[in-house]
C-alpha cells in the first residue's frame, strides 16, 4: 500500500502549457535542492519536487542500497512504482491534464528517474539524468520505450556512476527505442554548467510546438 498523496513535496504551476519539471534530489538532499537548477533549466516551467521516501542513516534517498553502487534492485523496482503512482496522483491532484512532465534528477534522483522511465513509461516519458547510471543491477531489460526521451549527462571519471554502467544504460535505452541524448564530459560526479545549458536546450526541444 503506497500513500503517495502523503509525500512531502513542493509544487509550482508555472505558466500554462509549460512543462512540469519533476525534481529528484540526490542522496541526503531535500525537495528544495534542485529549485535553483530548475530556474536555470526552464524558468517558465512548473515544478513538482518530492522528498525521497527512503532513509539511510538520516539521509533521504529514493531506494535502498547495500553499499555504494550496490543497489537493492527489488527496492528500486518497488520505489519506481511508487514514483510512477506519485506522478499519476499529482497529474490528477494538480489538474496537469496533458502537460508534459520531465524528470530532472541528480545522482540517486537520476537513478530513480531512469528506473521509472524504464519500468513505467506510461507514467514518465522524459528524463534528464545528471550523473545517473543503469539502475537495475544485473537484471536485463527488454521493454518498449518508444515515445520516451532521455538525456544523459555524465563525467567520464565518475566513480559513483561508472562509465561502463552508463554505456550499458545507453545501449539498453537505444535498443528499447528511446530517443537518447548523451554527453560525457571530463571530471566526476556533479552537475557542470555546460551540462545545465545543454539540458536547458534539450528541454526546450522537447517542449517546443511541433514544426508545421
Ligand atoms: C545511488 O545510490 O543511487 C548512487 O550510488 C548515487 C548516490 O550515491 O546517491
Amino acid at each position: 500500500m503506497t500513500n503517495v498523496d502523503q509525500w512531502p513535496h513542493l509544487y509550482d504551476a508555472g505558466t500554462p502549457d509549460s512543462p512540469v519539471l519533476l525534481l529528484l534530489h540526490g542522496t541526503g538532499g531535500t525537495e528544495h535542492d534542485l529549485l535553483q537548477l530548475a530556474q536555470r533549466l526552464a524558468p517558465q516551467a512548473g515544478y513538482l519536487a518530492p522528498r525521497g521516501p527512503v532513509q539511510e542513516q538520516g539521509m533521504n534517498r529514493w531506494f535502498r542500497r547495500f553499499g555504494e553502487g550496490k543497489f537493492d534492485v527489488d527496492d528500486v523496482v518497488r520505489r519506481a512504482g511508487q514514483l510512477a503512482d506519485f506522478i499519476e496522483w499529482a497529474r490528477g491532484n494538480y489538474g496537469l491534464g496533458e502537460r508534459k512532465v520531465i524528470a530532472v534528477g541528480f545522482s540517486n534522483g537520476a537513478n530513480i528517474a531512469l528506473a521509472t522511465v524504464l519500468l513505467h513509461p506510461q507514467a514518465l516519458t522524459d528524463v534528464v539524468a545528471f550523473s545517473g547510471m543503469y539502475p537495475l543491477g544485473d537484471r536485463s531489460f527488454d521493454g518498449d520505450l518508444s515515445g520516451t526521451a532521455v538525456a544523459l549527462f555524465n563525467g567520464e571519471a565518475d566513480a559513483m556512476a561508472p562509465l561502463t554502467s552508463v554505456t550499458q544504460l545507453k545501449s539498453v535505452l537505444d535498443n528499447a527505442g528511446s530517443d537518447v541524448h548523451q554527453a560525457v564530459r571530463e571530471g566526476g560526479h556533479g552537475v557542470h554548467p555546460t551540462e545545465v545549458d545543454a539540458a536547458a536546450t534539450w528541454i526546450g526541444s522537447r517542449t517546443a510546438p511541433a514544426a508545421r
